[in-house]
C-alpha cells in the first residue's frame, strides 16, 4: 500500500465558534481513524494550513471531499508526493492556532508581513507558509 501525502492552504469562509471547531475536529479525527489518514490543521489569521497523509486512494478522495467543503474557499495546494513513512503515527488530526509571534519565529523575519506569507507565489514547495507547517511537524512528530 502506497502512502503519500498533501498539503494546502485556505481562508476560513466565516469565523468558527470553539464548539463548532470541536465539532468540527471531531468529525475529521474520526473519519480520519477509519482511513487511517493522519496529520495536522493549523488556523492562521483566519486561514487553514493541512497536511494529511496515508494510503494514497484514501488521501485522492479525502482531498477532493475538502476541496468541495463550504466551510473555507481559495484552496491552494502546497506540496504533495510518495512518503516511505508517516511523519505522525499518532495523530488523526493535529490541530493548533498559531499566533503572528510564532509564525516571525519560525519563518525568523522581524518584520514579516503576515498577509504576503498568505498570497500565491510562483514557487509553492518554497512557500514560507510551509516552513511554518513543517515545523510544527518536526515538533510533533519528534
Ligand atoms: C479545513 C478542513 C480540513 C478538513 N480535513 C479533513 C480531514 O483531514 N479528513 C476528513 O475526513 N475530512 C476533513 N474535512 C472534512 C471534509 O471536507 C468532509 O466534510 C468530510 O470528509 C466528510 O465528507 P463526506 O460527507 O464526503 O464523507 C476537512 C474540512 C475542512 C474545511
Amino acid at each position: 500500500m502506497s502512502l503519500k501525502f498533501v498539503s494546502y492552504m485556505s481562508s476560513q469562509s466565516r469565523i468558527m465558534s470553539r464548539k463548532s471547531i470541536e465539532d468540527f475536529l471531531f468529525e475529521v479525527r474520526e473519519k480520519n481513524k477509519q482511513l487511517a489518514i493522519t496529520g495536522i490543521l493549523l488556523l492562521i489569521q483566519g486561514k487553514f494550513v493541512q497536511y494529511i497523509e496515508g494510503p494514497a486512494a484514501e488521501i485522492d478522495n479525502v482531498y477532493e471531499s475538502i476541496s468541495k467543503d463550504k466551510r473555507h474557499t481559495e484552496m491552494i495546494l502546497l506540496d504533495s508526493g510518495d512518503l516511505d513513512e508517516r511523519q505522525f503515527k499518532d495523530w488523526s488530526m493535529a490541530y493548533k492556532e498559531v499566533e503572528n509571534k510564532q509564525i516571525k519565529a519560525i519563518v525568523g523575519k522581524e518584520n514579516l508581513d503576515l498577509e504576503a506569507i498568505f498570497l500565491k507565489g510562483k514557487d509553492l514547495k518554497n512557500h514560507p507558509v510551509l516552513t511554518v507547517l513543517y515545523d510544527f511537524v518536526k515538533t510533533l512528530s519528534s
